[in-house]
């Protein structure tokens, strides 16, 4: 039988949603040993706390972090608020001895990372860091076939993430729903909100990326602050390309920008390998497209492959092989792959020092635009 196990959420905006829907529909599709209970919300916001309680079944509504942790019956805390939030609340959340699922990036910065890495190591608590695109059934089955060495040698890593949702100079910067053009509260623009799910997923089915060199770009140099309502200066990278090699000695170009006219969340990435070929593409995520040279000539190209039978990842929890899966799937799989580790004592990726690697690489990236060199990772 399942045991309950107590979850206290911080941030109920876009994340808030995805994790909750997750919590909620885990133990119907997945029997997992550990059951989630809906136990506070937590939001600066009142109304919208007491809103999202309603919608969710949240059983409590708190609107300060510190109380939340303060509870003994709160034993998984997830951290749903913006970048700058991060690293406070987790650390504290370790402290009191509480399991984390953290939202991404792991920090603002690769200094914040290693003092929450500490914190949850020396704590000895369960964390995962949310880059949930590694839970997408085709991103799974690349993993998969990646390390069943269907692919041989890998030559070449192609990944971007593209969005247009920024162009217009009158968008102002910061507070609610556009912290994330405030350096303050982000830490980064492009590079850590869209570029960090790029390298996670990269360095997951590639290994470590030793070295980068980078551009960035600010197009709107000003932008009126929502809660200062003064015009300031714009501090993220509105639009972010670098070069990358990996230690098994592939080549990489990752690009990200929120000025690709026409693109609202186009993640797509490429590996070329020796043998074989993938890529995958978020717009038409439950299919993965695979190129094998060993195929008859005849009838040799790219497959698109439907990622719904009962053999793929995750696919035999979910409906009937030709019936397909979507986004939130992804927050459902982190959610089930946790509570089945915890309750096994075992460790499940990305955790927070997994997490700091991408963060590493973010920093990295960023001190070569900076510079206009090579930069090593640290
Ligand atoms: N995994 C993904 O694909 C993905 C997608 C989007 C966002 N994120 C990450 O999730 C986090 C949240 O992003 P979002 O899009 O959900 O933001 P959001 O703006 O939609 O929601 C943030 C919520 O946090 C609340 N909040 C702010 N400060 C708070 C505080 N001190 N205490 C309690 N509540 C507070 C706000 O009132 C708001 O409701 C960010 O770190 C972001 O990078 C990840």
């Amino acid at each position: 039988m399942s045991k309950p196990l107590n979850v206290g959420l911080i941030g109920c905006g876009f994340m808030g949603r995805t994790h909750s829907n997750a919590y909620r529909k885990v133990y119907n599709f997945f029997r997992t040993p550990l059951r989630p209970v809906l136990k506070a919300i937590c939001d600066v916001n009142a109304d919208k706390a007491k809103t999202f309680a309603d919608t969710w079944g949240y059983e409590s509504v708190e609107t300060d972090w510190r109380k939340l942790l303060d509870r003994k019956d709160i034993e998984l805390v997830d951290i749903c608020v913006p970048n700058n939030m991060h690293k406070e609340i987790a650390i504290a959340a370790a402290k009191a001895g509480k399991m984390i699922i953290c939202e991404k990036p792991l920090a603002l910065n690769v200094a914040e990372g290693q003092e929450m890495v500490a914190a949850v190591e020396k704590a000895g608590v369960p964390n995962l860091v949310s880059f949930n695109y590694r839970r997408v059934p085709a991103v799974t089955l690349a993993k998969n076939l990646i390390d069943q060495g269907r692919l041989g040698r890998i030559f070449h890593y192609r990944a971007v993430f593209l969005q247009d949702w920024t162009i217009s100079a009158d968008l102002p910067q910061g507070g609610d729903a556009l912290w994330r053009l405030d350096v303050k509260a982000a830490g980064s623009g492009v590079t850590g909100d869209l570029l960090a799910h790029c390298i996670d997923t990269a360095i997951w089915l590639n290994g470590p990326i030793k070295s980068v060199t980078a551009m960035t770009e600010t197009f709107i140099k000003e932008r009126k602050h929502t809660q200062t309502g003064k015009v300031e200066a714009v501090g993220i990278d509105d639009a972010c390309a670098f070069l990358a090699r990996f230690a098994n000695g592939s080549l990489a170009v990752f690009e990200s920008t929120r000025y690709a006219r026409g693109h609202k969340a186009l993640y797509t990435f490429e590996i070329n390998g020796e043998k074989a070929s993938i890529a995958w593409d978020l717009h038409d995520l439950h299919r993965l497209s695979y190129f094998d040279h060993r195929d008859d000539s005849l009838v040799r190209g790219w497959r698109s492959i439907h990622v719904t039978d009962g053999d793929m990842p995750y696919m035999n929890k979910w409906w009937v092989p030709g019936l397909q899966i979507g986004y939130e799937h992804s927050f459902v799989h982190q959610a089930a792959d946790f509570l089945e580790a915890v309750a096994k004592g075992q460790t499940v990726g990305p955790t927070f020092r997994d997490a700091l690697d991408t963060q590493k690489v973010c920093e990295a990236v960023l001190e070569s635009a900076r510079k206009g060199t090579w930069v090593d990772v640290a």
